[in-house]
């Protein structure tokens, strides 16, 4: 049987995005891998990605028709769909099916070649929550669909994040991995060795070179600063002992009385605890309430606080900070939380100052020298929305291996 792959195998990068799966497939070959073609519906990301690639992705993927455009059968199908809720009913009774979805349009690329000369392998990526949307059935549908395809598949997709090779960001995707039947037919029970998260670092993707402009141009406003303090103080109320908070900071709850049976259990139990904690460090509360003016003037989610360093940190400053809807979270500065856009951009407590762009593509295992062509909102965008390089080529890479080892060559 011929090799699975030669480092000069093919490919298409469907959902391109900015490339994340691109710059994964050439890092794997060292550069000798072939994208036939890209396909990507967002004007702004194409642009972004002929920028790096010196090749346009075409665009929406429900107007691709590989045969009639003269395309070949890749060797690998490289994709990070649109997860979408898929309809009930359908071609067996009671299995739910994807028609219309955009995951449909994978199967309908490969399924456009005959059974034989179907692309090797299949390397997919989705959000974590697909494992377990719609309880399960979407997940299934998937794994029917690409089996009917006449492909074995992982039987559960496989979950990993930037930490797990090494780079400190938390960002679980799940990743299905699948090799024609006629390839390789024998239950896939791939594992991973993953890095142990205490021996990541945040100062590993900190620009150390950051000139002193761009210090202030990243500099947090004296708003958001006065909100950080007012936090810090908060939390030198209570003691450093008693830091593994387990549950959001409501202000709003302290003192109240009003009756929450009506509300659901997850609920009652964060505001009895937010209740409990007042009691327990009533006078310092009221005083610092007094102080800032908490309930005067601070907006809704700033009122909001989530602690998520327990003892290791002493304070606020100490930490990775973002401003987010659920409140203002800081995280130990092990790990980044998952880049997603503009408005959610972490802050490096240290130097009180947001991530860099810079900073964003390393978190993204993207190469320094990447282009980008747009404005900081869009760069961010395009980043938060993009896959990271170094978590698909690590698992492309164990796949391959793993199949080389099994099949013989
Ligand atoms: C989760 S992102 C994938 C990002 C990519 N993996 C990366 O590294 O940047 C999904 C992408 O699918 C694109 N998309 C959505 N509908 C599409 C369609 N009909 N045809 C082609 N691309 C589409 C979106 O614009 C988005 O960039």
């Amino acid at each position: 049987m011929s090799k699975i792959l030669s480092k000069k195998y093919t490919y298409i990068d469907l959902f391109a995005g900015i490339g994340g799966f691109r710059l994964a497939m050439d890092e794997y070959s060292d550069h000798n891998a072939v994208c036939l073609y890209a396909s990507e519906i967002d004007e702004a990301a194409q642009k972004t990605y002929e920028l790096n690639f010196n090749q346009k992705p075409l665009g929406d993927i429900r107007k691709i028709n590989p045969i009639e455009m003269g395309y070949d059968a890749p060797d690998v199908v490289c994709g990070g769909f649109p997860c979408q809720t898929f309809s009930k009913g359908g071609y067996q009774a009671g299995f739910k099916d994807s028609r219309g979805t955009l995951f449909r349009e994978i199967i309908r690329i490969i399924e456009s070649y005959q059974e034989n000369y179907r692309p090797k392998i299949l390397i997919l990526e989705n959000v974590q929550n697909l494992v377990s949307h719609d309880n399960g059935e979407t997940w299934k549908t998937i794994h029917h669909e690409i089996s009917e395809a006449g492909y074995n598949v992982v039987p559960k997709p496989i979950v990993l994040a930037p930490k797990d090779v090494g780079i400190p960001q938390l960002r679980n995707r799940a990743i299905i991995l699948a090799v024609r039947k006629d390839i390789y037919s024998k239950p896939i029970d791939l594992s991973f060795d993953r890095v142990k998260q205490n021996t990541l670092s945040i100062k590993s993707i900190i620009d150390d070179t950051i000139t002193p402009n761009q210090k202030k141009q990243y500099k947090i406003s004296k708003e958001q600063f006065d909100i950080l303090k007012c936090w810090d103080e908060f939390i030198h109320i209570i003691p450093k002992d008693k830091r593994i908070i387990g549950f959001p900071i409501w202000t709003d709850e302290f003192g109240r009385r009003y009756n929450i049976s009506h509300f659901p259990v997850w609920k009652q139990y964060i505001i009895n605890k937010n209740r409990d904690l007042y009691k327990t460090y009533k006078l310092d509360i009221d005083e610092w309430m007094k102080k800032w003016k908490i309930r005067e003037s601070m907006t809704a989610t700033n009122r909001k606080f989530e602690w998520q360093a327990g003892k290791d940190i002493n304070s606020v400053f100490d930490g990775i900070i973002q401003f987010r809807t659920s409140g203002v979270r800081v995280k130990r500065p092990t790990e980044s939380p998952a880049l997603v856009a503009m408005d959610h951009r972490p802050i490096y407590g240290p130097e009180k100052r947001f991530f860099t762009p810079s900073e964003a593509l390393k978190l993204q295992s993207f190469p320094a020298d990447y282009k980008f062509d747009e404005k900081e909102k869009e760069i961010f965008k395009q980043l938060g929305n993009a896959v990271n390089a170094k978590v698909i080529k690590v698992a492309f890479e164990s796949f391959i291996n793993y199949l080389k080892k099994r099949v013989r060559e």
